[in-house]
């Protein structure tokens, strides 16, 4: 395992979609073992493989709560449920953090590191994790989604 480098905001890499994985192989569990190792370097809820420099749909979560690490390959959101409002912030982002609106309960399809086919429900923390950690995949940033409202004029 190794610690990679982090790409920080402002990096134009972090504005790309990622791309599907289609082979589960040594290199894939090199890559994920890596980002696992590194998000628990920075103490980070979650990371993309994006974050990495690496344009592949894989992330790793982890919210210290009883799922332990999760891996996701290829992670799709199924089905969201509620809504909370809560502070988030970004392993590329050091020193930003903001309230962010997210569903409460989220549903996502996913592979694992064999290919093998999985669903996962999250509810609060973990459920922004997802979010976050998918958002990432297609290029969109958390700050993307801070309601920026200039007071409306009288
Ligand atoms: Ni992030």
């Amino acid at each position: 395992m190794a610690l990679r480098q982090i790409v920080k905001f402002g990096d134009d890499i972090l504005r790309k979609k990622s791309r599907p994985v289609t082979n589960f192989d040594e290199r894939l569990w090199q890559l994920l073992d890596d980002m696992k190792e590194t998000m628990a370097s920075q103490q980070g809820a979650g990371l993309a493989a994006v974050q990495v420099g690496v344009l592949r749909r894989v992330v790793v979560v982890d919210v210290r709560d009883k799922h332990g690490v999760i891996e996701l390959v290829n992670p799709e959101i199924i089905s969201e449920e509620g809504t909370q409002c809560g502070g988030e912030g970004c392993l590329s982002a050091p020193n930003v953090w903001e309230n962010v609106e997210r569903p409460n309960v989220v549903t996502v399809k996913a592979q694992d590191r064999y290919g093998k086919e999985f669903t996962i429900t999250g509810s609060a923390l973990l459920a922004r994790a997802f979010c976050h950690e998918v958002d990432h995949l297609d290029g969109i940033l958390f700050t993307d989604h801070v309601k920026n409202d200039t007071p409306a004029e009288k």
